[in-house]
């Protein structure tokens, strides 16, 4: 891919202290574009800059907007890596196709990552779990009102040096049982990184908030009984001796974090199951004590302890509100492969080159 580089006159200030999540942006950004006669044409690494949109831009209407979020470490080694970047590929291949994008191939997708980065090393922070926030997104551009797909679209690509997603970092948060509102429904797009399911779950979250919650715990769209997923991350549940998380690939997100923490637990010997667990049942094992530790698993929110559970009035704690064991060493085994401080033994790495 040729990607045409606009040098900026005068560099940002790096930032110092606490990071936050995603409030930071770096020098550069990534653009490319789309329409049916040239397919992706005019890549480019340009100044970071706002967006000048037409206000009839499709994706200002009808949302038809996706995104992906990864993350590039300075490794103990001294190198950068990526962790897993084609499984964000594919699952942005997949969003789109779904909400009716054109397929950005895995090596493109990729490639663009990797070129941007490289100019951007410097902006990737190397505090306790600090990283570069990568988010390339994919929006609508066509101007029009008429409900169809845009025929044109720009890809785009981002970079926030972050620290901790939510304030509490490894310590535990208070997780608010959604049962009314829901997130996604069979059929729907429960599955894909759109836009529109974020803005859906807003309401939700504010909820949460005014009763003193972090996130919303998602049920089923259809009997609102079946365990989902929180807002920005998977939920795992250790009951007995058996971690259960939600099947994902229809109303739930495929998360990388997910699938990498189920690796890593299977490879420990842990028993996983992937199904449909009522929410009265996990309530109940919370109280007959049978629930022993709870997580969320994301790329922002890497390994989050959940230590209190809301249902209808009801309030579960969960290992007296402490971080559980096993919480802490999925966590510690899980980064110290993003960090490259213990061999790669599942070939989650990719470095990037810098030469
Ligand atoms: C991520 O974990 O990368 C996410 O996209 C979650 C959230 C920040 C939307």
């Amino acid at each position: 891919m040729d990607i045409k580089f606009v040098k900026r006159e005068k560099l940002k200030e790096k930032p110092k202290g606490d990071l936050g999540f995603g409030v930071i942006f770096t020098d550069y950004v990534f653009n490319m574009d789309w329409d049916k006669d040239k397919g992706w044409h005019d890549a480019q690494i340009v100044p970071y800059e706002g967006v000048n949109m037409d206000p009839a831009s499709m994706v200002l209407h009808y949302a038809q907007a996706t995104f992906e979020g990864l993350k590039a470490y300075k490794g103990e080694d001294g190198k950068f890596y990526l962790f897993r970047p084609n499984m964000n590929a594919k699952r942005f291949i997949n969003s789109n196709k779904r909400l009716c994008l054109p397929e950005l191939p895995e090596d493109m997708f990729i490639e663009a990552i990797k070129a941007l980065v490289k100019v951007e090393k410097d902006w990737i922070p190397t505090g306790e779990g600090e990283s570069l926030y990568i988010r390339p997104f994919m929006y609508a551009k066509e101007v029009k009102l008429g409900v169809a797909p845009s025929k044109s679209y720009r890809f785009s690509i981002i970079l926030s040096p972050v620290g901790a997603y939510y304030k509490e970092g490894l310590a535990p948060v208070k997780i608010y049982v959604e049962d009314e509102l829901t997130r996604a429904s069979l059929g729907g797009t429960g599955f894909a990184k759109c836009a529109g399911n974020y803005a859906a779950s807003l309401l939700g979250q504010v909820k949460a908030e005014k009763l003193g919650y972090t996130q919303v715990l998602w049920l089923d769209g259809v009997h609102r009984k079946y365990v989902e997923e929180v807002g920005s991350m998977n939920a795992m549940f250790l009951i007995d001796d058996t971690v259960i998380t939600a099947p994902a690939g229809e109303t739930v997100l495929p998360g990388v974090t997910r699938d990498s923490v189920i690796h890593i637990l299977k490879d420990m010997g842990y028993k996983v199951s992937e199904e449909h667990l009522a929410v009265e049942d996990l309530m109940k094992a919370a109280k007959d004590g049978r629930l022993k530790e709870a997580w969320g698993t994301g790329t922002a929110a890497v390994i989050s302890p959940i230590g209190e559970l809301f249902y209808k009035g009801e309030e579960e704690v969960i290992n007296n509100f402490e971080t559980g064991d096993l919480t802490h060493e999925i966590y510690k085994r899980l980064t110290d492969i993003q960090w490259a401080r213990s061999e790669d033994k599942f070939g989650w790495r990719e470095e990037i080159k810098m030469d």
